[in-house]
This record gives C-alpha cells, sequence and structure tokens, in this order.
C-alpha cells in the first residue's frame, strides 16, 4: 500500500483536482487497492470547504465524481504518508522546511513526471483565473499522473523520487503553516 498526499497552497483548486484525477486513474487501471490518496493544502484558508467550483466543473466535464474537504497539510502527516506531490516550487519548499528530521516522507513536485514542461515545473496557480485556467490545470495534471502511474506499472515505483534533505531551520518570507488568515 502506498499513500499518496497531493499539496497546494489552498487545498481547494490543485490538489483536489490532482487527487480526482489520481483515483480516476487507478479505477481505470484496476490499481485502487495500491493506494490511499488524499490531498492537502499549506495554508489554513479554506479548511473544510468543498473544492473550488471552476475545478468540480473540470472535474464533472470529465465525468469524474468528487467529493472533498479542504484541509491544512499537519506535522502527521509526514509519518503517514509516503510521498507528498508539491504543485509549485513554494508549495515544495513549504514542506521541506517543516518535514520532521526522522520522517521518511519523500517530497517531489509532481510536474517532476511532466515530459512538456520543459524546465517550467509549477502547475500553476489557477485561483485568480478563469475557467480556461482550470482547464490547462486539469490537462497537465493528467499528463503527469499517467506518466506516474505509468513508472509505477513498469518500475513498481515513482522512478527517480529521492528523499529531500531536510530544511526544519530555514525561514520562509511567506510561512503559511501559521493559524493566521
Ligand atoms: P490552490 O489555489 O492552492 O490550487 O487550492 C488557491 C486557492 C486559494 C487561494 C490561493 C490559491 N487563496 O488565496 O485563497
Amino acid at each position: 500500500m502506498l499513500k499518496v498526499l497531493f499539496v497546494c497552497l489552498g487545498n481547494i483548486c490543485r490538489s483536489p483536482m490532482a487527487e480526482a484525477i489520481f483515483l480516476d486513474y487507478l479505477k481505470k487501471l484496476k490499481l485502487t487497492n495500491g493506494f490511499e490518496v488524499a490531498s492537502a493544502g499549506t495554508a489554513n484558508y479554506h479548511i473544510g470547504k468543498e473544492p473550488d467550483r471552476r475545478t468540480l466543473k473540470v472535474l464533472k466535464n470529465k465525468q469524474i465524481n468528487f467529493y472533498h474537504k479542504g484541509q491544512q497539510v499537519q506535522l502527521q502527516h509526514f509519518y503517514e504518508y509516503d510521498i507528498m506531490f508539491a504543485m509549485d516550487s513554494e508549495n515544495l519548499a513549504n514542506l521541506e522546511r517543516i518535514k520532521p528530521e526522522d520522517s521518511s516522507c519523500k517530497l517531489a513536485l509532481v510536474r517532476k513526471f511532466d515530459e512538456f514542461a520543459f524546465g517550467g515545473l509549477d502547475v500553476p496557480d489557477p485561483y485568480y483565473g478563469g475557467e480556461k485556467d482550470f482547464i490547462i490545470v486539469y490537462n497537465i495534471l493528467a499528463t503527469c499522473i499517467e506518466k506516474l502511474l505509468d513508472d509505477y506499472q513498469n518500475h513498481g515505483n515513482f522512478a527517480g523520487l529521492e528523499s529531500p534533505k531536510n530544511h526544519a531551520n530555514n525561514s520562509s518570507e511567506h510561512d503559511q503553516f501559521t493559524n493566521e488568515t
């Protein structure tokens, strides 16, 4: 059983979409039993809220039914999950900063698996954009996740993932692990 957590900032746009797409692929590939999948945000803005209506609309148009309530990343998640896939480099930096030293959870950008990214490895934040930006995010995530599960089926793991160093002593300009809103 591999436990996977998708992480973005608010947990209402990108990471729930990634979770839903990943679950959809697992069903299609009959791999559901091998995984536990969830998503969370580094910020606490949308705890308990449903995904953004534009995320739900894109998923519905793809015949993907999905229910989710927003949650913030917790320290315990670093012990519960085997892998966290961050949507962008800021999410990743925040995860690296708070990852406990004795956690063996691996951290990676989800777009590491997007062969069409050409160096731009962030999944763009669509929150202040329009519906078309959510469709772009869907297409990016579907590409990454298909590749990721292809690697998994061929190699039995997510190829090329290494556990990053702990950066617990680094401070961040945007501390998103506080209870401030
Ligand atoms: P997400 O998008 O990180 O993909 O869920 C955002 C959602 C909410 C906010 C920012 C990004 N916000 O500032 O409230």
